[in-house]
């Protein structure tokens, strides 16, 4: 494997996947498998779940989920090494390392730490406050280069490159600076019209389990007006952009020059776009209900791939020991 590029994702274990996940991150992950300079690294980050208010039993079912999700959707154990990040206790040791170089406030003006904590003005723990540098150990633990992550993820991603400098120049470690992998779907908008689709905003998600009526339904309730008009905004803007990432641009400008002109009917461009998101994900949901049938070949898929991916960060953090005074 020596002399191939790096690369690192990540999802966060809050339940089975959805669209916004699939796009933004998981399609990126899979061209990049596929690509023979890269050694792909894919982990579910399950210590992240804990950095808001989560239930064990819950982030125990959904280590599993994802896993599921993550294979179903076309990720290889013999192709890429998928695993969980707690199952690699190398992470946290090396977090704690990498604090000792960031400093309070720069955590704490990040804007994602900020949206949290509106989010959950009672739950704001160390833990949270932790979250990029833990993300930051999870890229640097294996020295990778790429990132195929949504573009929500690029402030995590800049302290990753800060630490990685502030590591090289105090200690003379050779971290890379970590870069994003971008996809056509890196932005991925909610359904409810306002921000990004997110597992955290009910409503805003189509699941990748979804049924065809689930997503009818989901896509119905896209905020829309009298269907003309001179500028496209809101919700109309949001279907207008996921018909273009499920039929394409030509598609849209149609719409949208219908749109300024003689004016749109919803009923029919919503079933339109419901049938081709169905179509993406029909053989994906046909994959998975095999593997659900199989739960011992996920759990030896997570533990092998926590040992290969220990094998890594294992040479990584005792590097990092020697150069900073502790071996
Ligand atoms: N913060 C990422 C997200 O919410 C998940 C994540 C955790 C991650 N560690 C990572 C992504 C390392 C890429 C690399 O999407």
């Amino acid at each position: 494997m020596s002399g191939k590029k790096r690369v690192l994702s990540g999802i966060r274990a809050t339940g089975r996947l959805h669209l916004g996940n699939y796009l933004g991150a998981v399609k990126g992950m899979l061209s990049l498998q596929d690509n023979p300079d890269y050694e792909t690294l894919y982990m579910i980050a399950d210590l992240h779940t804990m950095t808001t208010p989560y239930d064990p039993e819950e982030l125990r079912v959904n280590r599993r989920e994802v896993v599921m999700d993550y294979l179903a959707a076309g990720l290889d154990p013999k192709r890429s090494i998928i695993f969980a990040q707690s199952d690699v206790p190398e992470h946290t040791e090396l977090a704690f390392y990498f604090a000792t170089v960031v400093s309070v406030a720069r955590m704490q003006h990040l804007p994602t730490f900020k949206d949290k904590v509106k989010q959950y003005p009672k739950a704001v723990t160390m833990a949270l406050l932790n979250y990029p540098i833990l993300m930051a150990a999870d890229i640097l633990a294996y020295k990778a280069e790429l990132v195929p992550v949504g573009v929500d993820q690029e402030p995590h991603l800049e302290i990753a490159r800060e630490i990685a400098r502030k590591m090289n120049q105090t200690y003379g470690t050779d971290f890379p600076e970590p870069q994003r992998f971008e996809t056509s779907g890196g932005y991925v908008p909610s359904l409810v019209g306002e921000g990004k689709m997110s597992k955290s905003v009910e409503g805003s998600y189509v699941n990748l389990t979804d049924s065809l009526e689930e997503i009818k339904s989901k896509v119905a309730k896209i905020p829309t007006d009298s269907g003309q008009g001179s500028e496209i905004s809101g919700g109309v803007k949001t279907l207008m952009e996921f018909v273009e990432l499920f039929e394409g641009k030509e598609k849209r400008n149609e719409f949208e020059n219908q749109y300024r002109d003689k004016g749109l009917r919803y009923g029919e461009i919503k079933s339109e776009l419901s049938e081709a998101i169905f179509k993406e994900l029909e053989p994906i949901q046909k994959r998975r209900v095999e593997l659900e049938k199989d739960t011992k070949y996920i759990d030896k898929v997570i533990a092998e791939g926590a040992e290969k991916a220990r094998k890594v960060a294992q040479e990584t953090v005792l590097e990092v020991r020697q150069k900073m005074g502790l071996a």
